[in-house]
């Protein structure tokens, strides 16, 4: 018999739901007998949770799935896993079976519960096995091994009805599909037990949580259950459909002293013809009136967004648009995108796809435009005192401590690595575009 001990790697991409489903997967692993290693040329078991949303996040997983072809010729014991949103569409599972015959298990978003049956099969066929039948119900949480010792991430729904002209996630994660309060609640107590600090609540489109549910319960009202929590001292929610975004809600950000003052709100685009065709279902005006009633209710609200430079049809007139939210709303925080073209949406079959080289120009001059606000808003905090939930060492500095203000600002500042974990008061010095640097008060 093999006594030796079998390592794992995980290779995660894509959104916070990809990370959390990569903590079940690591759960199920360990209790297997595996153990944790990044070290791809010296592993047992490797595996893609990969990512749709744009073609380069596909493009890595075959790439790197390409050059594993030699090691596994090496090594022929070496289990190669693929699963995630890439492998809900039969194109790639096809592309997969044909082109990289040498991956073993294939499997889906709704079907990690079944991973060690996969595993056993494989081992027992030697053949490569597939399971995309959905299997695991949304109430039925997997246990997981937690990223964080204080930081956690729930699940409170599944899928998207929104259907986004540009976006590939309702096709690929299924409809809406709300986890009940009760669940979610057993959840964050355990977690309250176990000392966690901070929760971010995850779904595709959190705002339209609970319609699904047998007993509807709007998501202000489960934001208002989940904070009278005991022991958590953070919540925070991803991500927010303008659209879908109510008074309550803003109400309840308000009252929720634990709700971090703190909210991403895509807008994806600032002109109303390209918001028209790509199905957002709000005009620029609905969400200036939205930003202004967040920063009515909620001083010192922090916001972040999503933007997609090039949707088919953009006009440099339609960039300005964008440029113009962007200066007037003044993010705190923003992710910018190429447009990607997503087959099976209505956005890939429309006329006019703007040209690659006009598109990174008008990326880059948002960048630009972005990081001047940023630089802008950090400024403001010098002499601040903030707290700061302290989250590990610096990258750079061993002497320094990393953490995020309630409003998910990153802070540097010198103190003892006991303080992990901890919240602590820290007065700002200094700053840059995408962070801010202190010392304890
Ligand atoms: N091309 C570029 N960006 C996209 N996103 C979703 N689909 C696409 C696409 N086809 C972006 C949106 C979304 C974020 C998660 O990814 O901005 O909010
Ligand atoms: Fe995609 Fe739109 Fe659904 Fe977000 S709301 S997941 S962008 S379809």
């Amino acid at each position: 018999m093999n006594n030796k001990i079998k390592k794992y790697t995980i290779v995660t991409y894509g959104c916070q739901m990809n990370e959390h489903d990569s903590e079940k997967i690591a759960y199920i692993l360990e209790n297997l007998g595996y153990v944790s290693t990044n070290e791809i040329n010296d592993t047992d078991f490797i595996i893609y949770n990969t990512c749709l949303v744009r073609e380069n996040a596909e493009l890595k997983v075959y790439g790197q799935l390409g050059s594993l072809k030699p090691l596994k010729k090496e090594n022929p014991d070496m289990i190669i896993a693929v699963c995630g949103c890439m492998m809900q569409t039969g194109e790639a599972r096809e592309v997969i079976q044909k082109k990289y015959r040498h991956v073993d298990i294939i499997f889906g978003t709704k079907n990690i519960s079944s991973l060690p049956t996969l595993i056993n099969r494989h081992l027992s066929t030697g053949n490569t096995v597939i399971d995309i039948e959905e299997r695991d119900l949304i109430d039925n949480q997997i246990d997981m091994k937690r990223l964080h010792p204080f930081i956690g991430y729930i699940n409170i729904m599944t899928g998207c009805n929104n259907f986004c002209t540009y976006c590939i996630v309702p096709y690929a994660r299924g409809r809406e599909d709300s986890r009940t309060p009760e669940s979610i609640l057993a959840e964050i107590k355990d977690l309250a037990n176990k000392g966690y600090k901070e929760i971010t609540l995850l779904g595709q489109n959190v705002n339209s949580y609970g319609k699904t549910l047998e007993k509807p319960v709007p998501f202000p009202d489960l934001l208002r259950m989940i904070n009278a929590v005991d022991g958590i001292e953070r919540i925070r929610f991803l991500t927010s459909h303008p659209k879908d975004l109510s008074d309550d809600l803003i109400n309840a950000m308000a009252e929720c002293d634990k709700v971090c003052n703190n909210l991403h709100l895509p807008f994806q685009a600032g002109s109303n013809s390209i918001l028209k065709s790509m199905n957002r279902k709000y005009t620029q005006e609905d969400y200036l009136l939205l930003v202004e009633k967040l920063k009515e209710k909620i001083p010192n609200i922090t916001l972040s967004t999503d933007i997609i430079v090039g949707f088919p049809g953009e006009t440099e007139e339609d960039f300005e648009e964008t440029l113009k939210v962007v200066k007037k709303v003044k993010y705190d925080q923003g992710f910018t995108f190429l447009y990607s073209k997503r087959e099976g949406t209505k956005a890939a079959v429309m006329e006019n796809q703007v040209d690659k080289n006009v598109a990174q120009v008008r990326f880059e001059k948002l960048l630009e435009t972005m990081y001047e606000i940023f630089y802008e808003n950090n400024s403001k905090y010098i002499g601040k005192v903030e707290k700061v939930l302290v989250e590990g060492p610096s990258k750079n500095n061993e002497e320094y401590l990393t953490g995020r203000t309630e409003g998910f600002k990153l802070v540097h500042f010198k103190g003892n690595k006991n303080l992990i974990g901890t919240i602590v008061n820290v007065k700002i010095t200094n700053h840059n575009s995408f962070s801010l640097n202190g010392e304890m008060v």
